[in-house]
């Protein structure tokens, strides 16, 4: 049994002749702010293991490619989009394994693969990157009432990918510190330049709602930790507080009129 064990665990050593640690890669960041990002991809080799060729790809196209004791190479979409002189580590045998992008775009977001071989053995891992627009503007207004309810409308412009709209207010005397308005209407569209603009209209019951209540709408960019919030102080609007406080006398007015036709 021990001796199946160790022949076992020598076999092992032998197949494992390259291994990826980690990759890193991060997973959101901003389109266009002329800030370079890097990918990293941490592998453990065999001394004596040849032939090494680390690649990486972007939604399954090749987009850089070393191939010691060759220059480190940017291929397709990458072409002129990487520093080919960023030395990630004096290991020669590790020096060009990760890819410094300067500017990242929305064209080379999604999933990015690092890919070694050797003469023996090979060995990948994957990891995806959103590259965002935040939104142009973000808005929050009261949209129409009755003298039941009140609606609220957010609406947020040029932003990508699709973001997230949540209208809510404070809720301070409960456990819970959100209370969601109830969404009655919402549309998104995609403009030609490929972002979103995202309108969400929520509704409340007048008797719900306290004057001097804060609403806010949150805008969120899935996957990113993009937030942002508008928010505004709820004071009923001056027509409301007129029917309510003058109902009676309305009434009065229109029965007296009535009467007299
Ligand atoms: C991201 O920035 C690039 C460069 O300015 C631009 O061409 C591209 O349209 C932007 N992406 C979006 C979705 O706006
Ligand atoms: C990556 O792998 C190397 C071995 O090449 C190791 O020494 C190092 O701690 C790892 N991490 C980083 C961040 O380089
Ligand atoms: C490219 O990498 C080299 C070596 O790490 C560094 O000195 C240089 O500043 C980098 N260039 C850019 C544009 O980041
Ligand atoms: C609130 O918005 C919905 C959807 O647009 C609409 O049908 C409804 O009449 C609005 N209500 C009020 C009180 O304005």
């Amino acid at each position: 049994m021990f001796c199946v064990t160790v022949i076992l665990f020598k076999l092992l050593l032998v197949i494992e002749g390259i291994q990826i640690n980690y990759i890193k890669v991060p997973p959101a960041v901003q389109n266009n702010t002329d800030q370079s990002v890097i990918l990293e991809c941490n592998y453990s080799i065999r001394p004596d293991d040849s032939e090494l060729v680390v690649k990486w790809y972007l939604n399954d196209a090749v987009v850089y490619q070393w191939i010691p004791p060759h220059k480190p190479q940017a291929l397709g979409i990458m072409k002129d989009r990487v520093n080919l002189s960023y030395v990630s580590s004096d290991d020669p045998k590790m020096a060009y394994r990760s890819m410094q992008i300067i500017n990242p775009t929305t064209n080379i977001a999604g999933e990015y693969k690092c890919f070694v071989s050797t003469f023996t053995d090979e060995d990948f891992s994957m990891k995806s990157m959103i590259v965002f627009v935040p939104e142009k503007s973000l808005e929050l207004f009261h949209s129409g009432h009755t003298n039941q309810k009140i609606n609220f409308t957010c609406t947020a412009t040029e932003v990508y990918p699709e973001p997230k709209l949540t209208v809510f207010k404070d809720k301070k005397d409960e456990f819970e510190n959100r209370n969601y308005l109830q969404a009655v209407e919402w549309s998104t569209s995609r403009l030609p330049t490929g972002r979103y603009s995202v309108t969400i209209t929520t509704s409340i019951l007048l008797n719900k709602i306290a004057a001097g209540s804060l609403v806010h709408c949150e805008l969120k960019i899935p996957g990113t930790g993009y937030v942002k919030r508008k928010s505004m102080l709820y004071y009923p609007p001056k027509s409301i507080h007129y029917m309510q406080r003058h109902r009676k006398q309305l009434c009065l007015l229109l029965l007296t009129c009535l009467c007299f036709v």
